[in-house]
C-alpha cells in the first residue's frame, strides 16, 4: 500500500511531484493563490481547497506524511514558552492544528536559506520546540539544488520531523555531479536575444564557488546621481536583473519577486534571456508539465516552487529511513522534554 501524504500550501505542485515518483500518494493539497491552483489542477487533476485557515483539521483524510513550503511569519513570543501557544495567528499554526489532529509520523518543511536568522533565530527555535512538544523529533540542513542534478545555485531550508522518534540522516541524501546551465537549454526557439550595444562583457571572469560565472552586465540607463566617478557601471552591475552568467556554469537563484523575468546568459558568443521553459527545467520540472497564465504570473509560481529533483532524494530517504526501515526510537514524550536536542546533520 502506498504511503499517504498531503502538500500544504502546495503552489505548482513541486513537492507532490517528488513524492509521487517515490510511489507516495496524495490524499489533501491546500494553495490559496488561484493562478496556482488552476495549473495545479490542470496538472494533477485536482483543485486544491484554499486558504489552510478555513480548513477544518478533522475532514483531512489521514496521512503519514504533511508536507509544507510555508511563508515565514515572525511569531509574537509571549514569555520564554517558545512552542505552541507562540505560534497563534501564523500559517505554521495551521500546520501545528493539523500535525495535532492527524498525528503523521513524518513531517517535511521547506524554506528559505536565511529560514534559521528569520527574527533573529526565534521563529526555527519556536518550530523547533513545538514540533519536539508534538512528539517529533526534528533534523534541519541547508540544501542546494546544484547538488542534485539541477544547475541552479538555490539554498533551502529544510526540516523533517519523526513521530517514531527516528533522526533523520541528511548525509544519505546522494548528491549528483554538478551540471551548467547549457545542459538545459533549448536547442531552438524564438529567444530574445540581446544586442552587442546593450551589454557589456567583463575580461577573464572566474567561476566563484557556488558554481556561477558572473561574466557580463546590461547597460541599462539607472539612477548614477551621487555614484562616484568611474564606477557608474558598478551600480549596474550590482543589479541582479542586470547581470549575465556563463552558461559553461550555475544559474543563480529563480527568485518569486523576478515576475519579468530577467535571466540573461552568455551562450555561443552571444546574450539571450532564458526561455520560461528553460526556467522550469532549472527547477527540475519535465517539459510536459502544463503551463498557462501570463508570464509575469508564470514566473511568480516557478520562483515560488521548490526544485522536484531534491525533493525526490528526500522522498527516498524519508521512505528508507523513516517509513520502511524504522525501527520505532520512541521514548515518552516527558523523557523527550528532557533530553531535547534538535539536530542540525550532524553526522
Ligand atoms: C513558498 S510557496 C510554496 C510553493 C510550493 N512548495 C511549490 O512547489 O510550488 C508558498 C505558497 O503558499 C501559498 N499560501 C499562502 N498563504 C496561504 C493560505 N492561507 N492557504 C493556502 N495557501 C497559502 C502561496 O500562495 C504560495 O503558493
Amino acid at each position: 500500500m502506498a504511503y499517504k501524504f498531503i502538500d500544504l500550501f502546495a503552489g505548482i505542485g513541486g513537492f507532490r511531484q517528488g513524492f509521487e515518483a517515490l510511489g507516495f500518494e496524495c490524499v489533501f493539497s491546500s494553495e490559496i493563490d488561484p493562478h496556482a491552483k488552476e495549473m495545479y489542477s490542470q496538472n494533477f487533476g485536482e483543485l486544491p481547497y484554499g486558504d489552510i485557515r478555513e480548513v477544518d483539521e478533522t475532514l483531512i483524510p489521514n496521512h503519514d506524511i504533511l508536507l509544507a513550503g510555508f511563508p515565514c511569519q515572525p511569531f509574537s513570543i509571549a514569555g520564554d514558552k517558545k512552542g505552541f501557544d507562540d505560534t497563534r495567528g501564523t500559517l505554521f499554526f495551521d500546520i501545528v492544528r493539523i500535525l495535532k489532529a492527524k498525528q503523521p509520523q513524518v513531517v517535511v518543511l521547506e524554506n528559505v536559506k536565511h529560514f534559521k536568522n528569520h527574527d533573529g533565530g526565534k521563529t526555527i527555535k519556536v518550530i523547533l520546540a513545538t514540533l519536539h512538544e508534538l512528539g517529533y523529533t526534528t533534523n534541519w540542513d541547508v540544501l542546494n539544488a546544484k547538488d542534485f542534478g539541477v544547475p541552479q545555485n538555490r539554498e533551502r531550508t529544510i526540516i523533517v520531523g519523526s513521530r517514531r522518534g527516528v533522526p533523520f540522516n541528511f548525509k544519505k541524501l546522494t548528491k549528483k555531479s554538478p551540471v551548467a546551465i547549457k545542459d538545459i537549454l533549448e536547442e531552438e526557439g524564438d529567444f530574445e536575444y540581446l544586442d552587442e550595444s546593450e551589454y557589456t562583457l567583463i575580461e577573464h571572469p572566474k567561476k566563484q564557488p557556488s558554481g556561477l560565472i558572473f561574466c557580463g552586465y546590461r547597460n541599462k540607463n539607472i539612477r548614477i546621481n551621487g555614484t562616484r566617478e568611474n564606477t557608474k557601471h558598478l551600480s549596474r552591475v550590482h543589479k541582479q536583473p542586470n547581470r549575465i552568467y556563463d552558461a559553461n556554469g550555475t544559474h543563480p537563484t529563480i527568485a518569486s519577486q523576478e515576475s519579468a523575468g530577467r535571466y540573461f546568459i552568455y551562450h555561443n558568443q552571444r546574450v539571450r534571456k532564458l526561455t520560461l521553459k528553460e526556467c522550469f527545467r532549472l527547477m527540475g520540472f519535465k517539459d510536459d508539465f502544463k503551463l498557462m497564465g501570463s508570464k509575469s504570473n508564470l514566473y511568480n509560481r516557478i520562483g515560488n516552487s521548490v526544485v522536484v529533483p531534491m525533493m525526490e532524494m528526500i522522498a527516498k530517504e524519508v521512505k528508507c529511513q523513516l517509513l520502511d526501515n524504522a525501527v520505532s526510537h520512541y521514548v515518552p514524550i516527558s523523557l523527550f522534554d528532557y533530553l531535547y536536542v534538535s539536530h542540525k546533520a550532524n553526522y
